[in-house]
């Protein structure tokens, strides 16, 4: 076999090795380039970055899917929202979807009396991981 048909091969069976592993759907999502939160373009990198954030902020009390059941977060009360739930009882209409201004002012506000404190966080790492804790939440994720 020469090198370009071996390389081809490698990467055919490969391939095939993730479109078995994903089920045979089409992309998985770790290779879409963006996600759609409420109709808003949100790119991958930022969305890993949030990730990032997340896990090492606020996973403790959050859990890793965002049950709020973390490992910390188990001991709490209140107990920490389901970020999956996409109802923010602290937002002026609980019952809408916040705007990221909302989520920006939680993050360097906190909430008063209970254990969600304020974060030091540079804008971009707040940016991100707002958008990576609304993508736990399907009533965002709008594709
Ligand atoms: C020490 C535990 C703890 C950590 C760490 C933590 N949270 Fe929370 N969080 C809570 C608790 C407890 C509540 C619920 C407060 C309540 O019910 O009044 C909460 C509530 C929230 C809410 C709901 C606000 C609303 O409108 O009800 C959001 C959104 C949130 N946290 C995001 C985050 C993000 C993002 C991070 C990481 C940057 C984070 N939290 C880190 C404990 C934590």
């Amino acid at each position: 076999m020469t090198r370009a048909v071996a390389s081809r091969f490698a990467a055919l069976t490969s391939c095939a090795a993730i479109a078995w592993l994903a089920g045979c759907e089409a992309t998985p999502s770790s290779e879409r380039s963006s996600i759609t939160l409420n109709g808003v373009d949100v790119p991958s990198a930022v969305l890993a970055r949030g990730e990032r954030v997340y896990r090492q902020r606020c996973l403790l009390c959050h859990g890793e899917s965002g049950d709020g059941k973390g490992p910390m977060g188990v001991k709490l009360s209140p107990p920490p929202l389901d970020l999956r739930s996409g109802k923010y009882p602290h937002a002026p209409d609980p019952n809408a979807l916040p705007d990221d201004a909302y989520f920006d002012q939680l993050l360097v506000r906190g909430i008063e009396n209970t254990p969600m404190q304020p974060f030091d966080l540079e804008h971009d790492d707040r940016h991100a991981v707002i958008q990576y804790i609304k993508s736990l939440s399907p009533r965002f994720v709008t594709k």
